[in-house]
């Protein structure tokens, strides 16, 4: 079996897959939205220094431990003491519940996309997005054919598709951003945008603020659900992962950051709320389209590009399972495939209902849709990191020497990967869930 896992072909294969993982609705969908409920600029620099002072080293360890292993979850974790098998399973079962919301909001674009082709006028955009979620059957069916999509390229293989989407649009859709940005930063009143994203107001810290800063680095940065171990476990030995940490720390924080200087001013400019929640750009953009010329044009662009972004991190998402169920219970890749659609429809449903006829079923004051959000980015994720940490640092004994030629910043990778990170997210966990 060991000889028919999957490869990269080239280290730049490897890299565009990681980034692709990496960059996704976390950055332009979640990120605003997170940001716009705690606190705006406090957040982003809680933000900003957890993923520069802790979450490369799990990014990193989660990379090494895939290449190292040269097994998917369940077999990597096994492998090192056959007691954690349990803990590997936790990184595919984190997948299928992150998946089950991540494809409603795939659903939405797809909702959008139509929406600008067919050059749909709508006054009130707050009130169209409210009444699109609440629809049972339209929500549902984009979910679906998101979902359908992304399970078509992961039943496909690795390969096809990642590079194209990666190589060509992903630049394509850094220009798109940076037109909007400059569209939007020209609006009326764009610079209490700026000073809501850059000017940190103190008082607003809070142990809550913290748990979803790291919650939403772990999310953006795809660690914490064995994407990046599964993808790294199909790196060839001579492979270095040290640059494609950089890269993906440096494209996702980027695409994000122009994600909020994009979004913010623009907010402020129409006197909308940054704290309102999910749909908050879904909310946003429309309006930015609306004001620009040849709005339905650059809206269904930035719409595709976007789908894209979201379509490559969610082929690295439903391949965790998929390599679990291959590789494990040996079951072909496309019947694991059939059986995922399945798994994650029965749950992606609710979810999607949960906006409108599903709305009075909560879990722990939560909606289906929140609750799945809030599980993954702010327990599973974290804990799962945790774990990964442990067997990385302590079992596994990897070590910055093998990589980092400063002896200095080696011995601090090796501290914080056994001591400080594990300790820093047992405190978040414990804070944040107090
Ligand atoms: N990082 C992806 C995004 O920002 C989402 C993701 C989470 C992908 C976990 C893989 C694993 O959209």
């Amino acid at each position: 079996m060991e000889n028919n896992r999957p490869n990269w072909t080239s280290r730049v294969t490897f890299i565009l897959a990681a980034v692709g993982s990496a960059v996704g609705l976390g950055n332009i969908w979640r990120f605003p939205y997170i940001m716009g409920q705690n606190g705006g600029a406090i957040f982003l620099l809680v933000y900003l220094s957890l993923i520069l002072t802790i979450c490369f080293i799990p990014l990193f360890a989660e990379l090494a431990v895939g290449k190292i292993t040269k097994k998917e979850c369940i077999g990597a974790y096994e492998s090192v003491n056959p007691k954690f098998k349990f803990l590997g399973f936790l990184n595919p079962f984190t997948g299928v519940l992150i998946s089950s919301f991540y494809f409603i909001v795939g659903g939405w674009i797809l909702n959008y996309i139509y929406l600008s082709l067919s050059n749909t006028k709508i006054d009130d955009f707050g009130n169209y997005f409210s009444l699109f979620t609440q629809s049972s059957i339209p929500s549902c069916g984009f979910t679906l054919i998101f979902l359908l999509i992304c399970i078509i390229f992961t039943a496909r293989g690795i390969k096809k598709g990642i590079e194209f989407a990666n190589n060509v649009l992903m630049p394509l859709f850094a220009l798109i951003l940076a037109g909007l940005i400059i569209f939007s930063l020209s609006l009326p009143n764009a610079h209490l945008g700026l000073e809501y994203m850059f000017k940190p107001d103190f008082s607003k810290v809070n142990a809550h603020m913290f748990l979803a800063a790291l919650g939403q680095a772990l999310f953006t940065l795809s660690i914490g659900m064995g994407a990046l171990l599964t993808y790294g476990s199909y790196i060839k030995e001579d492979k270095s992962i040290t640059k494609s940490t950089y890269m993906i720390i440096f494209s996702d924080t980027l695409f994000a950051l122009m994600a909020g200087i994009m979004i913010f001013p623009a907010i402020f400019s129409f006197g909308l709320e940054p704290n309102s929640g999910a749909g908050l750009v879904f909310v946003t953009l429309p309006y930015i389209f609306s004001n620009i010329p040849h709005g339905s044009i650059v809206s269904a662009a930035f719409f595709i590009l976007l789908l894209a972004a979201a379509v490559t991190s969610g082929i690295s998402i439903i391949e965790v399972p998929v390599a679990s169920m291959t590789e494990r219970f040996k079951i072909s890749r496309k019947k694991a495939c059939f059986i995922l659609f399945w798994i994650i429809s029965a749950i992606a449903i609710p979810a999607s209902l949960s906006f409108g006829v599903l709305d009075n079923v909560k879990i722990i004051g939560k909606t289906i849709f929140d609750f799945l959000d809030f599980a993954t980015s702010n327990v599973l994720m974290p804990l799962n990191a945790l774990f990964l940490c442990i067997i990385a640092g302590w079992f596994l004994k990897i070590r910055g020497e093998q990589f980092i030629s400063n002896r200095f910043l080696a011995k601090l990778f090796d501290i914080g990967l056994k001591y400080i990170v594990p300790l820093i997210l047992v405190s978040l966990l414990y804070i944040g869930l107090k």
